[in-house]
Parts: structure tokens; sequence; C-alpha cells
């Protein structure tokens, strides 16, 4: 017989058992998680919801297995275990057809069943959308940065990280690598899609309502792979197109000059970045497209906010603040290289100030 101190040890096993899968099931049930503005579980367009249209079922088909297996597994627990004193051993048998048949006949059909819906929504997130509202992007993924290309304009622009879409419009994504893979995910907007080199594939996102969704590269793709996160900004359809004239409206020519033969002159910057955009003639494509930086919210793959003391600190020594590994032809470590803490201040002063489309919703440019 079991003493009472070996009972209430086992009563308490099993109570703290009983709490720890309470607490694990209600972090998955009962509200949809934090509003981090990544949340699979708050779809804000078409896609996400049709995506989410299909977990949920399926979540709480897989919920019901497999409570059910757990709780026969209990019961079975329970009921058949060993007591004192009494000598029991099971039955051994040999065959049962309509066991065998059964446990093989249900889940295939669960699973045949579930089959179905699945097909098709493979299908209709694959189907490429048509006509004068789709707006067209080319994405390519760097290490490790985002860049757009957008391509439905004559000439087309680049932009880093941050996506600008109008809402209500189906943006139908070119995804490029240019080296390994990556993995595009905006999980409100979207599923993910591998960014593969030589094989593009294409993703289909649309928003339903204004707002910022946030995401990040999720294919392992390096040493900074999770310092490649991108910002996707749905805008109504008069604040895309303002977005969108603003990118390809060309810098003043004094502004312009000022990189190319002062800054670039002396630090070497237009060999991998340009300060023009919307034209044949855009320059340089290895870093992002620098000519509005400042109208960004964050740079080096949105890591950092756009302000004057992270851009100072990030051109003054970037590897110091994003490692890079044994990559060739990054931003090289400036500091190094007999830049001063005030000669990366004037920079970024430049790249915040002299660049943004509204210099005054920086207050360090006021
Ligand atoms: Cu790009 Cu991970």
């Amino acid at each position: 017989m079991l003493d009472r101190k070996q009972r209430l040890r086992r009563g308490a096993t099993t109570a703290v058992g009983i709490a720890g899968a309470v607490v694990v099931l209600s972090s998955c049930g009962g509200g949809t998680g934090p509003d981090n503005e990544q949340n699979t579980l708050h779809p804000a367009g078409p896609a996400a919801h049709t995506i989410i249209n299909l977990f949920s079922p399926f979540f709480w088909v897989a919920v019901i297995i497999g409570a059910s297996v757990v709780a026969a597994t209990f019961y079975v627990a329970i009921r058949f275990r060993e007591r004192p004193g009494v000598e029991r051993n099971p039955v051994l048998t040999h065959g049962n057809a309509v066991l065998e048949i059964s446990w093989t006949i249900v889940p295939f059909l669960i699973l045949a069943v579930m089959a179905v819906p699945t097909v098709a929504t493979i299908f209709k997130l694959a189907k490429v959308p048509k006509g004068p509202e789709v707006v067209h992007i080319t994405v390519e993924g760097r290490q490790w940065f985002w860049q757009y290309q957008y391509t439905d304009k004559a000439d087309g622009f680049y932009t880093a990280n941050e996506m600008h879409i109008p809402i209500n419009r189906p943006v139908f994504l070119t995804l490029n690598s240019n080296n390994v893979i990556h993995s595009f995910w905006v999980p409100e907007l979207a599923g993910k899609k591998d960014v593969v080199p030589g094989h593009p594939n294409t993703l289909t996102i649309e928003a339903s309502r204004p707002g910022t969704f946030l995401g990040q590269c999720a294919e392992y793709c390096g040493i900074s792979h999770a310092n490649m996160r991108l910002r996707v900004v749905a805008q109504t359809e008069s604040d895309y197109d303002a977005w969108v004239a603003s990118q390809k409206a060309p810098l003043p020519a004094a502004t312009a000059a000022k990189f190319t033969k002062e800054i670039s002159a002396k630090w070497g910057c237009a060999s991998c970045h340009s300060i023009t955009n919307g034209s044949k003639d855009v320059g340089a494509t290895i870093g992002p497209n620098l000519a509005r930086v400042g109208d960004r919210a964050a740079f080096a793959g949105e890591i950092y906010p756009m302000k004057l003391d992270e851009l100072t600190k990030w051109i003054y020594d970037a590897p110091g603040r994003k490692p890079h590994g044994d990559l060739v032809g990054w931003m090289p470590n400036f500091s190094a290289n007999g830049m001063t803490q005030a000669d990366a201040e004037g920079i970024a002063k430049y790249l915040l100030c002299d660049t943004a489309t509204d210099p005054s919703s920086h207050p360090e440019c006021r």
C-alpha cells in the first residue's frame, strides 16, 4: 500500500502537471497575442485572411485530436496503474482487424479532407493579380537589407527596407536574391516566401487598412540574418501617390553635388550608394539608395531608428554596429580610415536633413 506521503507526492505532481498544461493552453487560446505589428493572428489583408481562415479550423481539429490522445493516455495510465499486492499482466492478443483498419482509415480521411481546402488555398494565393490597379515591386534580398524597385512607372525608383504600398490594391512582388537564400515575410499581410538566387519567386501582398506592418527575413542567411528586418507602410491612395512623387523627385542640384563632390569624393560612398533615383542613370545599387534616406523611419536593415546619433555611430563604424563576418565589400569601418566623430556627424546630418522630403520631421534638423 502507498503511504500517505507517497500519495501526497503523487497528488502534488499531478496538480503541477495540470496547472502547467492550463498555462500553456491559455497562452495559445483566449485572445490573439500582442499587437506587435507582426502577429499572424492579426491579419490585415486578403492573403493573410485567406491563410488564417485555413489555419483556424485546422488548429481546433488538431487541439481536439491532441487533447483526446493526451486524455486517453492519462485515463489508461491511471485506470490500469500498478497496485501493490495485485498481480495483473495484460492479456496478450494478436491482431484486431477492426481496430487496425479503423486507425488507418480515420487518419487517412482526416488528412484527405484537410487536403482539399489546403490545395485550394495554395492555388488561390499563387494566382497572379492582373489589372491596372496592381502595383509591381521587385524585391532583392541582400546581405543584409532589402532593396525594392518600383517598376510600374517609367524608369522606376529604388528604396530599401521600408516598402510603401497603397491600401486595397494587390502588390505583386518579384523576389530575387544576389547572394544566398532569404525569406520575405510580413506576417500580417501574407505568408513567407523564399528569396532564391537565380530563381525569381513571386508573392502578392495587400493591406486592407493604413498602418505599419513589420516583417523580417525568415531564412537563415548569414551572421546578420536577425538584422534583416523590414517595414511595410500601407497608405491611402493620395498619401501613397505623394510618397511616390517624393521618392522620384530629384534632389536639389546643390544637395546632390555636396554628396558627389564633397562627401563621396573623400570617402568613396558613391561606389556603393547613389544619391539619384527614378532615372535611367541611377548610379550604384550595391548598398541602399540614399536619395531620400532621410524619409525612412529606420536604417541598416531596420535595426536602428533614423536619428542623428544612430546615423553618426553607423557611419563612423558600421561593422561595429552590425556584424558581417567574412563578407567582402561591406560598409567599411571609417573610424579606422581616418574619419573623425565630427566628420561622421556632418555626413549623418546631410543624410538625415538634406535628403528628407520634410526635414522638419526630424527634431535634429529644425
Ligand atoms: Cu536574409 Cu535571413
